[in-house]
């Protein structure tokens, strides 16, 4: 069995094959960052518009790497939401359209069920931190999502912390903004921190919601502070000692710490001995290193869902559709895309 997969959730139209046993055979994105660089964020209706041009490109790509004819593929797995509207309309009605008039088997998947799930995908390199067992801790963490599951098998999870308001992608695109950096800024946050050899204690930012005894998370308030302490800062001042380095850094400490935080103690309270941490985020340099650091000190073995697999892609989605019960006939023409909701475990039947 071959399986197509399909992403198109919001800025990135991506496209995917993985085989039976999950092993990816191609994995390809088109990334409309440069159409929405010059706003400083994703424009819904540039977004759609780039998709439905990108989309077949893709797919026709897609297959070309795996080396396989579109008659090889058995099973179609889409993104079916949450995200932006217009944007999932064009991946589901390209996936349905092809399922349809081809008989193939169709897959809806869930974004988030797919980023939570990546660690599990099989591309030839065994996994640096061991093996995974279930259940496991996943820390989904995006430009859209904050939230922290407990994952017993794919398809069976349980919800346990989510955000109250922002996601902390987009603290950490709202603050680089202001810092003068370029969309998406979590990216340069980590390089500029990284680079400039930037100090994590340099400025106290908050660690929100510290002391409570659920798995809640906010980084609005943490967004503000820095807001707040930004127009205060003048880096030209005489008497300065900061670096925009040393800026970023004890933001993205303030994140990270309050992330990680929040993280092991649902991994305790859930006697997990597993976690793992997915979504665009999970891409920081230094979440990935402070993880991996200091888990043990937790009773706890960390996995990170690898760099190709961490933003929007299509192979999550592809391996994911592996473990699915899939819609076939004319019950395909009924999936309608969804904007928002959590990944409910009825959805992953
Ligand atoms: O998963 P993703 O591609 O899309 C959503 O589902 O939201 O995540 C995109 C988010 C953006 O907010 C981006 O700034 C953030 O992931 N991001 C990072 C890094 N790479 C991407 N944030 C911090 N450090 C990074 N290295
Ligand atoms: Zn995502």
């Amino acid at each position: 069995m071959y399986i197509l997969g399909i992403e198109s959730s919001c800025d990135e139209t991506a496209a995917a094959v993985v085989d039976a046993d999950g092993k990816v055979l191609s994995n390809v994105v088109s990334s409309q960052i440069p159409v929405h660089a010059r706003y400083g964020g994703v424009i819904p209706e540039l977004a759609s518009r780039n998709h439905l041009m990108a989309i077949d490109t893709m797919v026709q790509e897609a297959l070309k790497q795996a080396g396989l004819p579109l008659e090889r593929i058995t099973r179609v797995g889409v993104t079916l939401g949450p995200g932006l509207i217009g944007s999932l309309m064009v991946g589901v009605q390209y996936a349905k359209s092809l399922a349809w008039t081809r008989g193939l088997e169709l897959v809806p998947v869930h974004h988030v069920e797919g980023h939570i799930t990546a660690v599990l995908i099989q591309d030839g390199a065994d996994h640096p931190h061991g093996p995974l067992e279930f259940p496991y801790l996943a820390l989904a963490v995006s430009g859209g999502h904050t939230s922290i599951y407990l994952v017993s098998a794919p398809g069976q999870y349980a919800l346990l912390g989510y955000t109250l308001d922002d996601a902390a992608g987009e603290a950490f695109d709202k603050v680089a903004r202001i810092l003068g950096l370029p969309y998406p800024g979590g990216v340069h946050v980590d390089r500029i921190s990284r680079e400039g050899n930037g100090r994590v204690d340099a400025v106290a930012f908050p660690r929100p919601l510290k002391g409570r005894d659920d798995f809640v998370f906010s980084f609005s308030g943490l967004k503000t502070a820095a807001r707040v302490f930004l127009q205060g800062w003048n880096p030209e001042a005489p008497d300065n000692t900061l670096t925009l380095a040393d800026v970023a850094a004890s933001f993205q400490e303030a994140v990270v710490d309050t992330l990680l935080r929040t993280t092991f103690a649902a991994a305790q309270a859930h006697r997990a001995r597993h976690v793992v941490i997915a979504g665009g985020v999970a891409a920081n340099s230094r979440l990935r290193g402070k993880l991996t650091a200091t888990a043990p000190d937790y009773g706890l073995c960390a996995h990170v869902t690898k760099f190709a697999y961490c933003t929007d892609n299509a192979a999550m989605i592809a391996n994911l559709a592996r473990f699915k019960t899939p819609v076939t006939g004319a019950d395909m023409l009924q999936l309608e895309p969804f904007a928002s909701g959590q990944l409910a475990p009825t959805l992953a039947a």
